[in-house]
């Protein structure tokens, strides 16, 4: 039987170097905030219970525990009187007294569900009162240094502030998460002090009390040292979300999926990628994305909770909870909000804007167009500059066109308004009455040539002798410049 297993968050902390109105731990890193990513990554432990540590006044981040660890009990630290002290609170509120019962901190959103696991697995195997996760760093300032004896056992973890010179110069480090015996902890915590430089209750100090009492006090090195680096100012907070965003390309880079520029790629931990896809240069993914097998995605294209189909290709794009089906194109410039759906095969292209759209297979949008609030049928074609007037100015309303609708340039479809299938639309009609199936809808004002208007209002002028040159012409070669011609037409009324 496994021991029931606690994880402790310590958030309490203000994280005042970050100078921002957003709690520290709430500012976001590719998909998770800092504190989602180590509730995240602490989950590899299958923790029976969790807990984090929260100040007064910590709404926002209860709020958020709500939504990203529903089950998490959030405890209010009262003061902010050391990493002891808030591990006592936790303990005490929550009533923890037996098991395991490990301990981070919600700014090191790099540790990986991996050491969590490793960490656990190592110490209730050694059946250790403590077993500390620990990194070799190059910069080890203000970090807590590993003490080791003789035999290399760990005797104590002393603070930057309160280390000798020599201890200074130890490049082992306390990454700050821990699992301990809970049956140990708690008198253990029972006997902080705080006579050190912070007159702060250090949970570091359970160390050395633990090796006090003679159990098994271990290290668990870090794979990896950045899993230590924590988060306090916005340089440190880009830093970390580039070391990310390197292993999360790496990660799909080994998994299949192509991306040219893994420098300027930045795909939220959330997205889910199959073999084959390609990720062109400058390109985001964010939250619920996911993009198929041999789809094309950029260069310069933002994708947030977008399903992109096998064999799509997305280029300079934004996209917001859309569905872009298999073999869609979509782009250069494109835009497309909450609700559209672009069917198999079907297009959304140049200076495209769709809003809660629902686009047929193959049907094709490829120019200057804004269809909202619509369903269009299969295989028909939106010629360019439609658009779809969804909104009267008090009510969004619906527009539907059916399968094999030719529309024609300059269109608007003043909605609620139906067009049947195989319906053609004139070009530079507004359509704000239903065309039935197969019929021609026509809707603008006839034209009118007013015969000879430039040479008499704008005698003189290089229009005026244009004119004039091409009369003659006409005249010397027997055409009659007057006879209209279809150019320009897109229908045969
Ligand atoms: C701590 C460790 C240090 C370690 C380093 C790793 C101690 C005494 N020192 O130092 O050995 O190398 O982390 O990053 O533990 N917090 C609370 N309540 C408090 C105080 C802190 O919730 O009363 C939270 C903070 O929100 C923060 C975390 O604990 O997330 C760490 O606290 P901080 O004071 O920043 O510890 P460090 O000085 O970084
Ligand atoms: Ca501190």
């Amino acid at each position: 039987m496994t021991e029931e297993r606690t994880v402790i968050v310590l958030a309490a902390g203000e994280g005042k170097r970050m100078k921002s109105a957003t709690p520290k731990v709430l500012h976001p890193m590719l998909g998770r905030t800092l504190v989602g990513h180590v509730l995240a990554a602490a989950t590899a432990v299958r923790p029976d219970r969790r807990v984090v540590v929260v100040s007064r006044d910590a709404k926002s981040l209860t709020d958020h525990l709500a939504t990203v660890a529903p089950d998490a009990v959030a405890v209010v630290q009262e003061e902010q009187l050391g990493t002891g002290h808030a591990v006592r609170v936790a303990v005490e509120s929550a009533g923890i007294v037996a098991g395991t019962v490990v301990v981070a901190f919600s700014d090191t959103p790099l540790l990986r569900p991996e050491t969590f696991a490793g960490l656990v697995e190592a110490h209730e195997t050694a059946g250790a009162a403590v077993t500390i996760l620990t990194a070799v760093v190059d910069e080890p300032f203000g970090l807590g240094r590993i003490l080791r004896n003789a035999d290399g056992e760990v005797e104590a973890i002393v603070e930057e502030r309160d280390a000798t010179p020599d201890q200074r110069a130890i490049k082992e480090i306390n990454a700050g998460v821990y699992a301990f015996d809970a049956a140990l902890l708690n008198p253990a915590l029972g006997k902080l002090t705080t006579q050190n430089a912070q007159g702060e209750e250090y949970l570091t100090d359970v160390i050395g009390v633990l090796v006090d009492s003679g159990r098994i006090v271990q290290a668990y090195p870090a794979a990896d040292q950045a899993e230590a680096l924590g988060c306090n100012d916005r340089v440190q907070l880009s830093a970390l979300r580039a070391i990310l965003r390197d292993r999360v390309n790496t990660a799909w880079q080994l998994a299949g999926v192509t991306i040219v520029d893994p420098a300027t790629t930045w795909i939220d931990v959330t997205v889910d990628l199959s073999p084959d896809a390609v990720i062109e240069p400058n390109t985001h993914l964010r939250g619920q994305t996911s993009v198929g097998s041999g789809a094309v995605v950029g260069p310069d294209v933002s994708l947030i909770d977008t399903t992109v189909g096998e064999n799509a290709h997305v280029v300079r794009a934004h996209a917001v909870g859309s569905v872009i089906g298999p073999r869609v194109n979509v782009g250069p410039y494109a835009s497309l909000r909450p609700g559209t759906i672009l069917r198999e095969g079907s297009k959304a292209g140049t200076f495209v804007e769709m809003k809660n759209a629902d686009v047929g297979a193959r049907t094709k949008v490829p120019h200057l167009s804004y269809v909202g609030d619509a369903t269009i049928g299969e295989e028909s074609n939106i010629a360019a500059a439609n658009v779809f007037a969804n909104y009267d100015g008090k009510n969004k309303n619906r527009s539907v066109i059916g399968d094999h609708v030719h529309t024609g340039v300059d269109n608007t479809f003043v909605a609620p308004v139906t067009v049947g299938d195989g319906a053609y639309i004139a070009a530079g009609s507004v359509i704000d009455k239903d065309v039935p199936p197969g019929a021609l809808g026509v809707a603008r004002a006839q034209q009118r040539n007013v015969e000879g208007w430039v040479k008499r209002r704008r005698a003189g002028s290089k229009a005026a002798q244009a004119a004039e040159a091409a009369e003659s012409q006409a005249t010397s070669s027997g055409d009659d410049p007057a006879t209209p011609t279809t150019r320009g037409n897109t229908s045969d009324e």
